[in-house]
């Protein structure tokens, strides 16, 4: 099968003429050049494929070295894991892309179940097979007349056709079990069924998740809060059981399902709204996620599971706020401005958007709505310089005053700077 004419309708124009650069270049130095895994699976798909995933049968440096020569640029190398990073010259640059990517074929092995692979230089064939399921396994070559074949040494293309998820061989959630969660992924992303027999395998395998790092668990469900239907994929792996073996405290239960649901929306809100755009508040997608999902732990769950996920340091100070700022929605119906300022100028404001998104009571929403996008701005013209200036000692006494002003501003008991200076003499003389 031949898939040049889908190469050519499905790239971008920039992609295509990369690619047509590096196909050239291959066969002189006598190298078999393909796109292999995900970007074929999109290709076929029909969906924009980020990254091109150029994978060379043989020395990817020598082949990137050969491009800068002849092109121009400048190569990066990793000779450890046979990579390098072409950086184009000016007149091939784009805004979208700096540079290309570009891989040697290899080998992987594992010595022991969940560990690393131990990569080494390998056969297009090595490539193909130590991949995680037939739909990533489909390849096609591009180096000079061969471009455009596909090759599909695993049946990826009738599994990709049928939809379906398929593990390559028996060890291969024993191998990688972050593979279960990438299985889910896949099937919710794409709608795809995960074979029976590779169920069979996760049964099987799921054991060893206790066996994964922090760090690499954290990973896969970051990548499942950054899709749209993050919600989906989920309660799939809540389903198959593949949360609590991670840790007890790990559910997914209906009003979780509901607000992730609403991740989508949220996350549009959050690009959309000005304070956020202009101050860079944004938070990055799969953060939000873990706040609208965990919100309603509590806050020692939200300890146990940091213990086991490590989150980062923003992101943990976020988890304990929503916990709390949840918990104790309710309390905060009937507030003044002033006091609602106070308690939430605690919390990080990411945290309090969230939990903003989602409270119950629209007085509650409003309130932090209200907070968001008004009131954490408000000050009084009033500084320290001017309380300097009216000859007003300085110490802990200037805190005091400019808060009560700020507050009086807030609850609009002052409307105006006549009025403010009214209350700021009164102030003075009491204080
Ligand atoms: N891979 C694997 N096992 C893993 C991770 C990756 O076998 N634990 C293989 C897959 O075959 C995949 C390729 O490495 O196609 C590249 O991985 P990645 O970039 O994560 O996957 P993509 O297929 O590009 O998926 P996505 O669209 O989610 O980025």
């Amino acid at each position: 099968m031949n898939l040049k004419s889908q190469l050519e309708s499905t790239l971008t124009p920039d992609q295509l003429r990369i690619l047509q650069l590096v196909a050239d270049e291959a066969p002189q130095s006598g190298l078999p050049l393909y796109i292999i895994g995900g970007s074929v699976r999109d290709l076929i798909l029909g969906s924009a494929t980020k990254d091109l995933d150029l994978t060379v049968e043989g020395d990817a440096i020598a082949l990137a070295r050969a491009l800068a020569k002849r092109h121009g640029g400048k190569v990066t190398a990793h000779s450890k894991f046979g990579t390098a990073n072409w950086f184009l010259p000016k007149d091939l640059m784009t805004e979208s892309r700096e540079s290309v990517d570009l891989i040697s074929a290899r080998s992987e092995t594992y010595k022991h179940p969940a560990a690393l692979p131990t990569v080494k230089p390998g056969s297009i064939t090595d490539d193909i097979r130590r991949r995680d399921f037939t739909l990533n396994t489909l390849a096609i070559r591009l180096d000079g007349a061969h471009f455009g074949e596909l090759r599909d040494d695993l049946g990826g293309m009738d599994d990709l056709k049928q939809g379906i998820i398929r593990a390559l061989h028996q060890k291969s959630f024993l191998d990688d079990p972050t593979r279960m969660y990438r299985a889910v992924r896949y099937a919710e992303r794409y709608g795809f069924e995960i074979a029976d027999e590779t169920l069979a395998l996760i049964h099987k395998a799921r054991p060893l998740i206790a066996k994964l790092s922090a760090q690499r668990i954290r990973h896969e469900l970051d990548l499942i809060l950054e899709e749209w239907n993050a919600a989906a994929m989920l309660a799939r792996l809540a389903d198959l059981d593949l949360l609590q073996p991670i840790h007890p405290a790990l559910t997914f239960d209906s009003s979780m399902r509901e607000r992730v649901a609403n991740l989508h929306t949220y996350r549009g809100l959050q690009h959309l709204s000005p304070w956020n755009i202009t101050r860079g508040e944004q938070m990055n997608d799969s953060d939000l996620g873990w706040l609208l999902w965990l919100m309603s732990l509590s806050q020692e769950q939200v300890s146990a599971l940091n213990d086991r996920l490590h989150f980062t340091a923003d992101l943990l100070a976020s988890l304990f706020a929503v916990s709390m700022m949840f918990r104790d929605q309710s309390s905060f119906v009937g507030w003044k401005p002033s006091e609602c300022v106070e308690h939430l100028e605690s919390f990080p404001v990411n945290a309090v958007e969230a939990v903003g998104y989602v409270a119950r009571d629209p007085r509650v929403k409003e309130l932090f709505d209200e907070y968001i996008s008004k009131w954490r701005y408000i000050k009084p013209h009033t500084t320290g310089d001017t309380l300097k200036a009216l000859g007003v000692e300085p110490g802990p006494r200037y805190a005091v005053i400019l808060r009560q002003l700020r507050n009086a501003w807030l609850d609009g008991e002052v409307k105006t700077a006549e009025e403010e200076k009214r209350l700021l003499k009164s102030l003075i003389s009491e204080n």
